[in-house]
């Protein structure tokens, strides 16, 4: 059987794994307003009730139907904008103006939804368990500066896009980057595979003894994915690391849109007033460099892997993982 031939999930837009997945920008997301989304083919309503936490919930209302998104806000609720049908945070109904007893209402159908790095984020799951958010493993635990950088739609599914990160040979090819890649494996959790750069910097010339001072061992080039949709990368010297995750969706028609998000350790003071601006700064140049550097090759390409050969062992590697994932609940 040919390689491809196994292949039943990776690049498929059929298939979509359970994760999290981006839905909008947090700020769009405005105390007392309901707001429409989509994930796929569902429709979402969202709304940021009086306590500041956001809920979503299916778009359409239980009685006729309306898009909620035209309904109000009132505390945590939200009321039909077509009857004024009113149902509280956990999808109830609580109240029909044109009637004493409500009787037996179906509850609105919930979603779990988290905001982090000024993202909605939507859990697609079966089970409503307690997995995060994706993280940056380096920085567990510590408080984070973050921004928001591009936003963009790539012509491909969002695993050909994920593949860029790890595919060592189109480093040389498109990127020309002057150092072979080699990338060590190391699963993190069902969903969650790392790859990391072992090969050091060679000394070819002056410039690489240099730079060489500060890579204690290999280059520093790690990639972290989450339900090969979202991922998160690690560049830099030794004593600055640059941090940026790309948070990816699939769309209907088989493209991606995915979203930037540039991240940086916090710093006290002047230090982190003045300092963490220019580094995230320096980070959305790098998150443009990786997002933009083979838009040409994903708007016309018709992924196929073929013809896997030795030097793509990190890609082989990563559609392994990805055909162990689980379908989305719904959506
Ligand atoms: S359609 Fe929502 S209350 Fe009638
Ligand atoms: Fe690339």
């Amino acid at each position: 059987m040919a390689y491809f031939e196994k292949i039943k999930k990776f690049g498929v837009s059929g298939f979509v794994p359970e994760g999290w997945y981006w839905l909008v920008r947090s700020a769009e997301i405005k105390q007392g307003k309901a707001y429409p989304a989509k994930f796929l083919n569902t429709e979402l309503v969202l709304y940021r009730g009086d306590d500041g936490k956001i809920r979503s919930f299916d778009a359409h209302c239980p009685h006729m139907g309306a898009h909620l998104c035209d309904g109000f806000v009132e505390g945590n609720s939200i009321r039909c904008p077509f009857h004024y049908w009113k149902y509280d945070e956990n999808g109830h109904c609580t109240e029909i103006p044109a009637q004493k007893d409500i009787g037996n209402i179906p509850t609105l159908n919930s979603h779990k939804i988290k905001e982090a790095y000024g993202l909605v984020w939507l859990w697609t799951g079966h089970k409503d368990d307690q997995e995060e958010v994706p993280v940056i493993p380096e920085l567990v635990g510590l408080p984070l500066d973050y921004q928001l950088g591009s936003h963009f739609i790539k012509g491909c599914h969002p695993n050909v896009v994920m593949i860029n990160a790890i595919d060592v040979q189109h480093f040389r090819s498109v990127h020309q980057l002057v150092v072979d890649l080699e990338m060590k494996v190391t699963p993190l959790s069902d969903r969650c595979i790392q790859f990391s750069n072992i090969t050091p910097l060679p000394e070819k010339n002056i410039f690489l003894k240099y730079i060489k001072r500060f890579y204690q061992k290999a280059l520093t080039y790690e990639m972290t994915y989450w339900w090969g949709h979202t991922g998160s990368v690690m560049v830099g010297p030794d004593f600055l690391h640059f941090y940026i995750i790309f948070a990816l969706r699939p769309t209907t028609d088989g493209r991606t849109e995915g979203q930037t998000i540039l991240v940086t350790k916090q710093r006290k003071g002047l230090m982190g007033w003045l300092v963490n601006p220019v580094l995230l700064f320096a980070t959305k140049l790098v998150g443009n460099y990786f997002a933009k550097g083979d838009t040409i090759i994903f708007s016309r390409i018709n992924f196929k892997f073929q013809t896997p050969i030795r030097a793509d062992k990190a890609i082989i590697d990563f559609v392994e993982h990805y055909e162990a994932q689980n379908p989305t609940a719904k959506y």
